[in-house]
């Protein structure tokens, strides 16, 4: 039986400094210092009503420029294959991106925000308010990322903002 396909319309795109993957920071982790905005689309302006209470936000973005996929790669953190769905890595089945950032303050239909991990121009998708409430759980285990040192991690993830950011 065919599978059924899915379509999604982005609300807006996503503006920051990044125009090379290969010096954009790997996570809002590593970006702190990294401001971008949220050009959202005049007709989906009205559902940012209450957003401006949150002190961050879920950012569910189309990962556009992604290599194609593949089930097994080699991680930005690691030289060691892995299954896709253990990594963040951009070349998947279905390239949407999430990342969860700081809300500066919103401008009519513009968002502002610091901790950005994706390409200028970068179609998104979905906005979701971060709440202590729902979303911070204490992870037990890490699955690989237990094997990359502190250092490494520091330093692959930051990648061109090795100097500037000290998360
Ligand atoms: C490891 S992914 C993580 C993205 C998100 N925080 C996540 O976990 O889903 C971040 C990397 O993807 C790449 N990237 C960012 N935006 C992209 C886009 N629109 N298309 C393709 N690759 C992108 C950049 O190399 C960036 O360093």
């Amino acid at each position: 039986m065919a599978r059924p396909q899915i379509q999604f319309t982005p609300i807006g795109v996503v503006r920051t400094e990044h125009i090379c993957a290969e010096k954009t920071p790997i996570q809002p982790v590593f970006a702190r210092q990294c401001a971008g905005r949220i050009e959202v689309f005049p007709e989906f302006v009205d559902g940012l009503r209450d957003l401006d209470g949150f002190s961050h936000i879920h950012l569910i973005y189309h990962l556009d420029r992604a290599d194609s996929p593949k089930l097994i790669v080699r991680p930005f953190l690691q030289d060691v294959e892995r299954g896709i769905f253990a990594t963040r890595y951009p070349a998947r089945p279905n390239p949407i991106g999430l990342s969860v950032v700081e809300l500066l303050r919103i401008d009519g239909g513009v968002i502002h925000f610091r901790g950005a991990d994706m390409l200028d121009g970068s179609p998104l998708l979905d906005i979701k308010p971060f709440t202590s409430k729902f979303d911070c759980i204490e992870a037990t285990r890490n699955g690989w990322y237990d094997e990359v040192d502190t250092e490494t991690t520091r330093r692959k993830g930051l990648r061109e903002y090795e100097q500037a950011a000290k998360p």
